[in-house]
């Protein structure tokens, strides 16, 4: 290794990255997805990397492409391959953060013939999926767990339940109430809130927001 690479403040580091939607599939040509583009996932991998850490990016379906030594993309489709390509490294890795817009539900059942159109309305059933962040908290050992959150109501307090129903280190709260933060967006607002902890952030580029959560990361880790 040379000089510069020891120097890198996570260059002996391993992180865990969940980006993107799943594709939760109804027959053979249709699923149940959501708009998450995978940007915010990559601009943190992104920043990782530059600071010198490894990174095992597991994506859902998503545009985004990426090509670095240290970085080994995983890509998913559905919830339930998501949370096995997650165990299958969880050990492996120092810090682990989940950007990726899991589907909640998935179809019942998968059926193998394209559904034809015939009555007037049409009844999917849906089981849960598994949460992928809140499984990763359980087999939590010295990884540094993070943890995203969107919501449209009672932000703080819902992010704060997630992030100790969740055993996470910390939660980023990703504020709607500002126009072009969020999905699709190249732009967030977010808060930061950990035990006894709450920093907030201007509007800032996706970019921005991952150099912040970066240097929430290296603080907590030095
Ligand atoms: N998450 C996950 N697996 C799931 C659902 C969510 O890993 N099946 C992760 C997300 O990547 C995010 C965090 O959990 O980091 C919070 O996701 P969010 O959708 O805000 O919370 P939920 O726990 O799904 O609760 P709800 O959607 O009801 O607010
Ligand atoms: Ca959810």
């Amino acid at each position: 290794e040379n000089h510069f690479q020891e120097q890198s403040p996570l260059h002996n580091k391993t992180f865990l990255i969940t980006a993107g939607p799943t594709y939760e599939p109804i027959d053979p040509v249709r699923f149940i997805g959501n708009h998450s583009s995978g940007k915010m996932g990559m601009q943190i991998a992104k920043a990782a990397l530059h600071l010198g850490a490894k990174v095992k990016l597991v994506l859902g379906p998503s545009a985004e492409f990426y090509e670095h030594t240290n970085l080994e993309i995983l890509k998913v489709q559905t919830a339930q391959q998501m949370l096995d390509a997650c165990l299958s490294i969880f050990n492996q890795v120092d810090v682990a953060i989940a950007t990726a817009a899991v589907s909640d539900y998935r179809p019942a059942q998968v059926v193998d013939q394209k559904i034809k159109k015939k009555d007037e309305t049409l009844t999917l059933e849906l089981i849960k999926n598994p949460d992928i962040l809140k499984t990763l908290g359980a087999k939590k050992t010295n990884q540094l767990l993070v943890g995203f959150a969107l919501e449209t109501q009672n932000e703080e307090e819902n992010a704060i339940q997630k992030l100790s129903n969740k055993n996470l280190d910390f939660i980023v709260l990703n504020s709607m109430n500002n126009d072009g933060a969020g999905f699709q967006h190249n732009t967030n607002k977010i808060t930061i809130l950990a035990d006894n902890y709450k920093k907030e952030f201007d509007l800032k580029t996706k970019s921005e927001v991952a150099s912040d959560i970066l240097t929430e990361i290296l603080q907590r880790i030095a």
